[in-house]
């Protein structure tokens, strides 16, 4: 376990975000979080569980407690003739367990290629990319509760898995810190090529009877093109989450607007792409101070280099004001702004 006083977390949010964390511990182990509960304890609106800073925005420093979860370690732990049930420790990358299952041809993340960040976030708030959400593959995950130290495991119902949400985005909020996500990957893999981009990615990799590295590498070829590398630009991929509206209000927007993009979804409702509501609000590539909208996918707002949190949210708040102002939709945040 370390633990270090004002730390500055610039290098552990993807923004690039100068802030400083009060106390900061890296908890390696099970018995590194127990024993750090035991002897501080912990208030949960003062605490920040942090995995790897992707989906965070910093707007001041922070004055409780960061506590960065580092639990490494990726396993089959049980088997049978269609599946495998892997467990992954909250601190490994998403992407190395994303890896792991391609490369052994276990079938189901192959689509959730190249996301960033750790396990342990995962589920919080459902990552999925290219028609796969991390629930159509959960099996359960352990974790335990900050304020009396129990662990818990929560299997698939007991998450509330919905786009881009789960039970940790509500009422169990700050409660939990997860330890340990079990995926169930299949031994006999049927590729999911529904979402469009990836069929026309294999026209270009000359593809024609796909396996799963094939899914995998079309989603990395694709994302390269589209996103940021927060290596280079600061980002946290999409700020806003694509709004769902119903068909009444769907039927009125699209009489006045013909081209605008959505996905029907199996019930009532429909999916609006944000990024094209944005685009067509005029703020693609436009810039206020520090902080811009992404030239090639306006859902992403970027750090320009020196941007402070707070111009970030600055210009987010610009461009829900016009989204709404012209299309009578309210945007919501994805990204945890704290
Ligand atoms: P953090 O940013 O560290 O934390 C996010 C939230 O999870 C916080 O509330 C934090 O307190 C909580 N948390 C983290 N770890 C734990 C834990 N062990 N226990 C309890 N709570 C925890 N997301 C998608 O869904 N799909 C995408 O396609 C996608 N693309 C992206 C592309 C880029 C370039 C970037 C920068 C981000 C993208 N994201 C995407 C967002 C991000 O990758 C995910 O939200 C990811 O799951 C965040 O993981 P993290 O470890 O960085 O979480
Ligand atoms: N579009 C535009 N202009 C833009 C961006 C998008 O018109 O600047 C339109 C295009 O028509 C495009 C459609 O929006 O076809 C959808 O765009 P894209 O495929 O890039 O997906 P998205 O809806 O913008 C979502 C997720 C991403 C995920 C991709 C791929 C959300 C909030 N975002 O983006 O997730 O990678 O689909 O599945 O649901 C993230 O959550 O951080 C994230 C990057």
């Amino acid at each position: 376990m370390k633990i270090h006083k004002n730390l500055s977390l610039k290098s552990l949010n993807t923004f690039g975000i100068e802030a400083t964390a009060a106390i900061y511990a890296a908890l390696e182990s099970e018995k590194d979080i127990m024993d750090y509960l035991d002897k501080y304890g912990l208030k949960t609106d003062s605490t920040f569980i942090l995995g790897g800073g992707s989906n965070v925005l910093f707007t001041r420093d922070f004055n409780g407690v960061v506590l960065h979860i580092k639990l490494k370690g990726i396993k089959i732990i049980d088997e049978d003739d269609d599946y495998v049930y892997v467990k992954a420790m909250a601190g490994e990358e998403w992407d190395d367990l994303v890896k792991y299952a391609v490369n052994k041809g276990y079938g189901g993340l192959e689509n959730l290629s190249l996301i960033p960040g750790s396990v342990g976030a995962a589920p919080i708030q459902n990552i999925g990319a290219y028609g796969v959400e991390q629930k159509d593959h959960f099996f359960s995950l352990e974790a335990i509760s900050i304020r009396d130290q129990q662990k818990k495991v929560f299997n698939k119902q007991d998450c509330h898995f919905r786009y881009r949400d789960s039970v940790f985005k509500n009422e169990q909020a700050k409660k939990y810190i997860i330890t340990s996500v079990t995926y169930r990957l299949d031994k006999k893999p049927v590729i999911n090529t529904e979402y469009g981009g990836i069929q026309e990615e294999f026209k270009r990799m000359n593809i024609k009877k796909p396996g799963i590295k094939d899914v995998s590498e079309a989603v990395r070829n694709i994302r390269n093109r589209k996103l940021p590398d927060p290596e280079k630009t600061g980002n946290a991929g999409s700020f806003f989450k694509n709004p769902v509206v119903t068909e009444e209000k769907y039927e009125k927007l699209i009489q006045r607007f013909p081209e605008i993009v959505s996905f029907k979804l199996n019930n009532d409702y429909y999916k609006l792409a944000a990024g094209w509501l944005i685009e067509h609000s005029d703020w693609k590539g436009k810039a206020i101070g520090h902080a811009a909208v992404h030239k090639n996918q306006a859902l992403v707002l970027v750090n320009l280099g020196r941007a402070k949190g707070s111009e970030v949210v600055h210009l987010a708040r610009m461009i829900r004001m016009s989204v709404e102002k012209k299309y009578g939709i309210e945007l919501d945040y994805e990204v945890n702004i704290l």
